[in-house]
């Protein structure tokens, strides 16, 4: 489903950094795989890289038949509107919009906003232990709760593809364990890929798999210990 092929890429600017050289991976339509690795090592970007919204400086991308090499941005922004939910460390929670508002962004960037996009928002809340908050503002919310918001979001709209960056890493551990738990079962529900950038151990071994990004490239990740010592910081 995702296909990166000798991907580079490096960043200008008043220190330059190279992050990938040449980086091939990939991951298969319904897997739920974690992506460990030291701070700063390129995990976030990338993420950015799949979801289209940085371009690498050469390599290919493919992800769901689509070549990023033969997509302008307009391409990019529809693919990722149909196709991709993010799930992001800062929770992107719009504090003007109410939560169900919050929830709906997806489909109303998608022109729909009718009764079956409002059927579609409550299950989501649903889903996420939310039913009846729909009303509430965002400031009324945890953090936890907020989070749940955005793995509303990010699925609201049946995406293909879901992706998570540090999706747990404002969340103290037991809420952490609660959202993890969450997200793996609503990708399962909605029969999505998804892909998770994480520091914790929880998340990491929720996986399918868990690949550790390294200076080289990708390592597998195997036992639980070693998803540990990938993971560095641990949520336990
Ligand atoms: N827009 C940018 N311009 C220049 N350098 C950048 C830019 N974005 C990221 N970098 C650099 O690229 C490197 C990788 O950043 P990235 O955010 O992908 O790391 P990460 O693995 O997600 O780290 P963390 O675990 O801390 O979130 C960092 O050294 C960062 O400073
Ligand atoms: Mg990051």
């Amino acid at each position: 489903m995702i296909e990166l092929a000798a991907v580079s890429k490096a960043y200008a600017g008043a220190v330059p950094r190279r992050l990938f050289e040449r980086l091939s991976v990939s991951f298969e339509a319904g897997e739920y795989v974690a992506i460990v690795g030291a701070s700063g090592i390129g995990k976030s970007t990338l993420l950015n890289l799949i979801a289209g919204l940085e371009r690498a400086d050469s390599g290919r991308i493919v992800v769901d038949g689509v070549d990023y090499t033969q997509c302008d941005d307009d391409a990019l922004t529809a693919l990722r509107r149909t196709r991709m939910g993010f799930v992001f460390q800062a929770f992107h929670i719009l504090p003007w919009l109410s939560v169900a508002a919050n929830v709906g962004l997806p489909l109303s960037l998608l022109g729909r906003d009718g009764p079956e996009a409002k059927r579609r928002i409550a299950e989501m809340l649903d889903a996420v232990g939310l039913g009846g908050r729909g009303a509430s503002e965002p400031a009324e919310l945890s953090g936890g709760e907020l989070q749940r918001v955005a793995i509303a979001r990010a699925l609201v709209h049946r995406p293909r593809l879901v992706l998570a960056d540090e999706p747990t890493g404002n969340l103290d551990p037991a809420n952490a364990r609660q959202v993890i738990e969450l997200l793996r079962a609503s990708i399962r529900r909605e029969q999505a890929t998804g892909i998770i950038a994480t520091h914790s151990l929880a998340a990491a071994r929720s996986a399918d798999r868990a690949l550790r990004l390294t200076a080289t490239g990708f390592e597998p990740v195997a036992s639980a210990d070693a998803v540990a010592a990938a993971a560095g910081e641990s949520i336990e």
